[in-house]
């Protein structure tokens, strides 16, 4: 028999690995909704741009007859590609090869492509389809996990990371995931949790399913650990490609600029009214945000979860802006645990990939409730007036209603480090909201009224004409300018302009020690 030639080799273990697990897995994995780590891959690049690496590595492992068992590639696909004609660094879990279980070689090839991508500036992606840490490798597993942690650290703030779960995610491999900058997750083929529904039933006798327990609909609504729920994989992918428009490759990169024919002078009629005179009445922030930034586009993160918080991208003339905002139609705009937790990690990533921030406040105040003292709110809250005053990319503050108490200091004021900040003739500004106010500062001539309700409604006009407006602030410098809101689209936009030149010191330490 003739030997094979290093071509007919080489073919043979390229189209070896494109098979991945074979075609019986294949069919499985696409029997249960799922596509494969190649089809994956295939969608999220830009056509023809993927260059794999490591394609014909295997497992070293000789325990438990997987010398018999080499399947080049070893589980997972790695390499690099572009998105929108920049490069990414993507690795994908191959389900179809021994569950897409992270062994040692498989580790070293996401280790791989994480060095590169730090190394040159580009983001990673990682796309999450694995029954954990592979068995018959024991230790060396978990090594291989630690290593990959300690490079999604050493990442972090360096390059985007983004990680998409689309089939299991669980145990200590949720941490790589953890660990990156946005999580998207697949409604009912994804789940993460650290221990699956058996152990919770012996643990704590509690029955649960595994979407109930760890799928894309529990971590966008309760946990917060997921930033987008998609439908598909489909719309995952697509989403992924849509948030990379928004960011830069690095953190020494600008994000791209996106041209637009929405002027930059655009004034807004429907802005007029849209907040509502009556201050208990609440309105969607959401729709002032879309008449505002270009095309009316805003990417949404985390939607579902503590609503009454808004944040996402969105583009003002071209340019990428974070966006912070208060919901009124969510608890009334309160900021609460999960709140400040939300908008303080966006901040932080913002900050880190120079991404302006532009906030819009309408706050009565923070969540009051043994839940939040409990829960604390306390250094909660104060992570996110941390991120605000941290943060030294350009940040706008607009408010649009209610500025009280300590929210007033907190949501991105002047005093901690705001470069621009604007009210509307609508803003209230002041420590209190009136009828707080008026009860306790006029407590002595309510009991002593003849008519108290009387009384209390001519003291909280009084007090609504001295100090729920924006004038005082003005006055005093903390507000630039009180705006008409229909020109709230250009007046952002100057101020951006401006800022777009912004230099900030901050003294040199090693990092500071926000409270975790
Ligand atoms: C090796 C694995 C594997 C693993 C699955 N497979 N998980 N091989 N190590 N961890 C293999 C199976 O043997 C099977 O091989 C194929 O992958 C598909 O698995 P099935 O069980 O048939 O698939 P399914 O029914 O869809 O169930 C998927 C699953 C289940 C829920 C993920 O496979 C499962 O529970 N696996 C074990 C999960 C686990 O306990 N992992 C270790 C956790 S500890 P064949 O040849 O039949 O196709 C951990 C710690 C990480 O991960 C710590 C980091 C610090």
């Amino acid at each position: 028999m003739s030997e094979k030639s290093n071509t007919e080799r080489l073919q043979e273990l390229e189209e070896q690995a494109e098979m991945g697990g074979g075609q019986r897995r294949i069919d499985r994995q696409h029997n249960a909704g799922k596509l494969t780590a190649r089809e994956r891959i295939d969608l999220l690049l830009d056509p023809g741009t993927f260059v794999e690496l490591d394609k014909f590595v295997v497992n070293r492992c000789n325990d438990f007859g997987m010398d018999e068992k080499k399947i080049p590639g070893d589980g997972v696909v790695t390499g690099y590609g572009k998105v929108d004609g920049r490069i990414v660094y993507v690795f994908a879990q191959d389900f179809t090869v021994f569950g897409g279980s992270l062994s040692g070689a498989f580790a070293e090839k996401i280790c791989k492509v994480m060095d590169l991508a730090r190394q040159n500036g580009a983001p990673v992606i990682g796309l999450n389809d694995s029954g954990g840490a592979r068995i018959q490798e024991g230790v060396v597993s978990l090594a291989g996990y630690a290593d990959i942690f300690h490079r999604n650290v050493q990442a972090s703030g360096v390059v985007p990371q983004i990680s998409a779960i689309m089939g299991p995610c669980a145990g200590g491999a949720v941490y790589s995931p953890a660990l990156t900058d946005f999580i998207f997750m697949v409604d009912e083929t994804s789940y993460m949790f650290i221990t699956g529904p058996d152990v919770v039933k012996t643990v704590t006798s509690q029955e649960v399913t595994k979407q109930d327990l760890g799928g894309a609909a529990v971590h966008s609504e309760k946990s917060g650990v997921s930033h987008f729920e998609c439908a598909s994989e489909e719309e995952c992918i697509a989403g992924i490609r849509e948030l990379l428009s928004f960011i830069p490759s690095n953190n020494a990169d600008d994000p791209p600029f996106v041209p637009t024919d929405d002027p930059p002078d655009r004034r807004e009629e429907a802005l007029a009214n849209l907040v509502p005179e009556n201050p208990s009445k609440p309105y969607d922030i959401k729709e002032l945000i879309a008449h505002v930034v270009d095309d009316n586009h805003f990417y949404e993160v985390q939607a579902d979860f503590a609503r009454n918080m808004v944040i996402g991208f969105a583009r003002l003339a071209g340019h990428s802006v974070g966006i912070v905002a208060n919901q009124p139609n969510h608890l009334a705009g309160c900021l609460d645990i999960d709140a400040s937790l939300k908008g303080a990690r966006f901040v932080r990533f913002c900050d880190a990939f120079n991404i302006p921030v532009v906030t819009f406040v309408d706050v009565p105040g923070f969540l009051p409730g043994v839940d939040q003292e409990y829960g604390g709110i306390i250094r909660h809250g104060a992570k996110l007036l941390y991120a605000f005053s941290e943060a030294t990319v350009p940040k706008v503050t607009l408010i649009t209603r209610k500025a009280y108490g300590g929210a007033y200091d907190v949501m991105s004021s002047k005093h901690i480090g705001a470069d621009i900040n604007l009210a509307y003739p609508t803003g209230e500004i002041a420590v209190m909201g009136p009828d707080g106010a008026v009860n306790i500062i006029f407590r002595k001539e309510l009991a002593e009224a003849d008519d108290p309700e009387a009384k209390k409604a001519e003291l909280v006009d009084e007090y609504r004409k001295t100090f729920a407006n924006p004038f005082k602030a003005a006055e005093l410098g903390y507000i630039d300018e009180i705006i008409n809101p229909v020109d709230t689209r250009p007046r952002l936009i100057q101020s951006l302009e401006i800022l777009q030149t912004k230099r900030a010191e901050r003294p040199p330490k090693k990092h500071g020690n926000i409270p975790l």
